[in-house]
């Protein structure tokens, strides 16, 4: 019986270029589990799409002297380009500035206030004496009240991940002026996070297999007892608040929108589809499943904050996990954007294979704590892993099939040594599932590379290019076994590196047409050529 799983993919700021981190982080990762879980015959929904709204953009904007919209645009359209290259399988990537996220932005809003979930408080708020003008959380910066880090925001403390309210900092400046920020009365709609919290504490002790640095972060942070937040801010760039009880000079909060366009672009690909109540399907049945992909610096909203909107809201399905990932560090890389040095995204797409950046950062992917990663060390991972093992392997066997095409059409029978190698593919095609599906993806590609060595040693036991001195047909039945292995192969590496996998499958002819398994080989049928799969660095 097929499932409906919902891959949701953090929404990337389109305020600038994304890097290899990134990638590994939250996008790699969710396109592997699409992958797989679409091969297998579930169905999936994958959504993200560019956040256009919050300070990050406005900021960028205010930089470069142009419109937040001009930010936003240059930016979508570079992520667009990044998603095409790398393979990256949405169902559907949009933005937040769609009328479409809007509407359902609103309708949300709307119930939650009716709901008695979103209350109008008075509070205060930081504010700028120089620019005369409110302070939006991130332009605040001072000590972490909880861990005493000194560069601490407004929202957030990237020390210790506890979300903040910027009165709770010690010594609040201005990021603008760099005064002491004086705090003003002002009021807006909250969030009532007291009353949802205790609808969360149940819930989060069902999720015992969430990842620990999740799961424990979490709990704490419901445990030590949610307090209402605000959800309007005084800004001009932004979702506008379906009621107008406080004036027009504020919007929406950007994050309390942009959790929403999980479900905003799953209802936008339903329109598309021409079937619009089809979003229902994964956000309604009881029986599917939500997996939301993000970096640790997400975690208190998709793992607290954005549950508690949707048990406000009622009627629409919690996380089933939220398997994020810490950082991956890719040396050199991070002073790139600001000060040109080290490579972009867009000098490794230039330079390499979408799928070798794919391996390599699958390689290292930070599922539990932070990795490092460097060019070196990719370079060496693809010479060694991807040119020696994996694709010299396919090319000996295809360039041994096509030299004795009429020797080898009539194989002998299987043989033990045959038939284990086979067994070891059925039973790789079930573990390494297993893993996938609770998305220890870094574990299952080093398992799927397992089995490619298998072949290997395999054929160096074997030695068919010597059997065929003597017997054709165990030669034949070596190499139509070594075929089917590598057929195994490329399913097992599918979820990882989609287009050399694929190239790999599409040149075999088979009886049978498994994605996620064995395959039976035409005997004596023609291999496609496919030439070198991928390139070496010196
Ligand atoms: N744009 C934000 C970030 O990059 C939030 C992403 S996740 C979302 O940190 F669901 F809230 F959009
Ligand atoms: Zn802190």
């Amino acid at each position: 019986m097929s499932k409906n799983i919902l891959v949701a993919v953090a929404w990337p700021y389109a305020s600038g270029s994304r890097h290899l981190g990134h990638i590994g982080g939250a996008y790699l990762p969710a396109d592997v589990f699409a992958r797989y879980h679409r091969v297998i015959g579930n169905n999936v929904l994958m959504v993200s799409g560019s956040d256009a709204h919050g300070t990050p953009i406005t900021v960028r904007a205010d930089e470069e002297g142009v419109e937040p919209i001009d930010i936003v645009n240059k930016y979508h359209s570079e992520f667009l380009d990044y998603w095409e290259k790398l393979s990256i399988s949405w169902d559907n990537y949009t933005t937040t500035m769609t009328d479409n996220h809007k509407e359902v932005v609103h309708d949300i809003f709307l119930k939650l206030l009716d709901n008695g979930f979103i209350d109008k408080q008075k509070t205060l708020q930081a504010f700028d004496p120089i620019d005369n003008k409110f302070l939006p959380d991130r332009y605040v910066e001072g000590q972490c009240p909880k861990c005493e880090y000194g560069e601490a925001r407004g929202d957030q403390c990237d020390n210790c991940s506890s979300t903040l309210d910027p009165e709770e900092l010690i010594n609040p400046v201005s990021k603008l002026s760099g005064n002491p920020a004086e705090f003003k009365e002002t009021e807006h709609f909250f969030l009532k996070l007291s009353l949802l919290g205790e609808k969360l504490s149940p819930w989060l002790e069902t999720k015992e297999n969430w990842r620990p640095h999740v799961i424990n972060w979490a709990k704490s942070f419901v445990k030590d007892g949610l307090k209402d937040r605000a959800i309007t801010r005084d800004l001009e760039w932004g979702i506008d608040i379906p009621v107008d009880d406080l004036g027009d000079e504020k919007k929406i909060y950007v994050w309390f929108e942009a959790v929403i366009g999980y479900l905003s672009a799953s209802i936008e690909w339903a329109k598309n589809s021409g079937d619009e109540d089809a979003w229902k399907e994964w956000w309604q049945k009881e029986e599917a499943e939500s997996y939301y992909f993000i970096g640790k610096d997400n975690v208190p909203f998709h793992s607290v904050i954005w549950p508690a909107i949707l048990a406000g809201y009622g009627q629409l399905n919690m996380p089933t996990n939220v398997p994020a990932n810490q950082y991956i560090l890719v040396k050199g890389q991070k002073a790139s954007a600001s000060r040109g040095v080290g490579k972009s995204l867009a000098d490794y797409l230039s330079e390499w294979e979408p799928d070798a950046i794919r391996y390599t950062l699958a390689s290292v992917l930070p599922e539990q704590s932070d990795s490092e990663l460097t060019e070196e060390e990719m370079v060496r991972r693809n010479n060694e892993e991807l040119v020696a093992t994996w694709g010299n392997l396919v090319q000996r066997v295809f360039t041994q099939i096509q030299n004795n095409k009429d020797a080898i059409t009539t194989p002998s029978s299987l043989e033990p040594v045959d038939e284990e190698l086979l067994k070891e593919a059925h039973k790789a095609f079930v573990e390494i599932g297993k893993y996938i599906e609770a998305v220890e993806l870094k574990t299952a590609l080093q398992e799927s590379m397992r089995y490619v060595s298998k072949v290997n040693v395999y054929l160096n036991e074997t030695e068919p290019w010597k059997v065929i001195k003597e017997d054709q047909d165990r030669a034949g039945r070596i190499l139509y076994t070594a075929l089917q292995a590598i057929d195994a192969c490329a399913n097992l590496l599918y979820p990882f590196m989609p287009t050399t996998s694929r190239k790999v499958t599409s040149a075999i002819q088979k009886d049978t047409e498994n994605f996620w398994g064995l395959n039976d080989i035409k005997i004596g049928a023609e291999l496609i050529k496919i030439g070198h799969l991928f390139k070496k660095f010196d």
